[in-house]
């Protein structure tokens, strides 16, 4: 196990760690919430420039401008150009991420392109413990090219000559695991496969590099870490040398060689821009390129180092204050092996979950019996993490979330 650096272990330890933060500037470029939020894991916070860029897009782009600002506002090469500033935090050299759509599309889109890219081989490997909907599409990806699907412990996983294409993500989603990365896809290839990382836990949450692992594709999506705002655009990043023969499935209009010669039949456009699909949602992408101005003069090691401090503080409470509750780290100890969350096991979790955002806290719950506790760096403080783990004590020792008002499971969302 990796050593901790000076594990916070008090309010007064957060408050100094608060007063060396590197990225305690960065916090004033959003509009942070009165609540203490740990759940930037799910939907990222406000940037504070996002709605001078909406207004902007809606009162003079649309409102005057309107057909015009394709190209007077860059709306054309908007999805290109966020993509190349996405590329830009997940180690990919311009030219190679396009953002549009959903995850799960772009991950259809790059697990049907990768497995075309490696014909002959009968598998899919997916995590049987990833995110819904990784393990949905593949199944369908499956059955639209007659594969199989594996659903595998990535830990554990070996790849084989029948391996065509592996999908898992970089950071698992319940419990905060992170995976080991440059293995598993050196592995993957030495077999022969194509590996394809989500990255929707990771990106924004520490540093990566998708050229250097040698990543055949990746996806994420950008309202997490990335800030880029509710039902904000994914991206998809497949390598430079896949992109002659890259065939992908959703062979829209907008990524045809020749978009406005309105020709009988697609023809792919060079490079990336063949993994645009349809007209994209324009004021999204707005807000989500304004987002991402958040990440300027931002290091992602710092984030990193940040990170880690916020969940070595998070596991050291638990350990030291929460266990006589039955609360019990999920999270894997070792740094390497951490995203940017903590995931507690813990009776009643869910109503946990709810007296907590009652008592000003928010952070979410995972069936069946998962805390999640989400940390982002920009904008949170060491000393509101540790504020939040004494809430999260004092809830607990006075079983505030036994009062059956937090039972209630109102609503789709939970
Ligand atoms: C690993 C992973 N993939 C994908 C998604 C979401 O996909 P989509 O953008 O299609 O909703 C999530 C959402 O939390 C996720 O955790």
């Amino acid at each position: 196990m990796d050593p901790m650096i000076s594990p916070i272990a008090s309010r007064a330890d957060a408050e100094a760690a608060d007063a060396a933060d590197a990225l305690a500037p960065i916090r004033e470029r959003f509009a942070v919430p009165e609540a203490i939020y740990l759940d930037g894991n799910s939907l990222g916070a406000l940037p504070a420039g996002v709605a001078s860029a909406m207004a902007e897009a809606v009162n003079q782009a649309w409102g005057q401008d309107l057909i015009a600002s394709w190209n007077d506002h860059g709306w054309w090469t908007l999805p290109g150009r966020v993509g190349n500033t996405i590329g830009a935090l997940i180690g990919a050299a311009p030219g190679q991420v396009m953002c549009g759509d959903s995850t799960s599309v772009q991950l259809f889109q790059a697990l049907v392109g990768l497995s075309r890219a490696n014909p002959g081989r009968p598998v899919l490997a997916v995590d049987a413990g990833d995110f819904p909907t990784d393990r949905y599409i593949t199944d369908s990806v499956a059955r639209l090219l007659g594969l199989t699907v594996e659903r595998v412990d990535p830990n554990r996983f070996v790849p084989d000559g029948r391996t065509a294409v592996v999908a898992f993500s970089a950071v698992n989603f319940a419990t905060g695991e992170l995976r080991d990365l440059a293995g598993i896809t050196d592995a993957v290839h030495a077999a022969g496969g194509l590996m394809c990382w989500d990255l929707a836990h990771a990106a924004g949450a520490l540093p990566l590099d998708v050229d250097g692992l040698g990543a055949d594709a990746a996806v994420g999506c950008t309202y997490k870490y990335l800030c880029g705002g509710p039902g904000s655009p994914a991206f998809l990043y497949v390598a430079e040398r896949h992109h002659p023969s890259l065939d992908l499935p959703l062979a829209g209009w907008h990524g045809h060689a020749e978009p406005f010669a309105m020709a009988d039949r697609y023809r792919p456009a060079a490079g990336i821009e063949r993994a645009r699909v349809g007209t994209p949602p324009i004021l999204s992408m707005i807000a989500t390129e304004a987002a991402l101005t958040v990440w300027e003069g931002v290091s992602l090691s710092d984030v990193r180092a940040k990170s880690l401090a916020l969940t070595d503080l998070i596991v050291t409470f638990a350990d030291g204050h929460l266990s006589p509750f039955g609360v019990e780290v999920v999270t894997p100890r070792e740094h390497h092996r951490r995203g940017s969350q903590v995931a507690l096991r813990v009776p009643h979790a869910f109503e946990l979950s709810r007296a907590l955002i009652a008592r000003g806290v928010i952070g979410d719950f995972r069936p069946p019996d998962v805390l999640r506790l989400g940390v982002a760096p920009l904008y949170l403080r060491h000393s509101q993490v540790w504020d939040a783990m004494e809430i999260l004590a004092g809830v607990l020792a006075a079983n505030e979330h036994l009062d059956a008002v937090f039972a209630r499971r109102g609503g789709a969302v939970t």
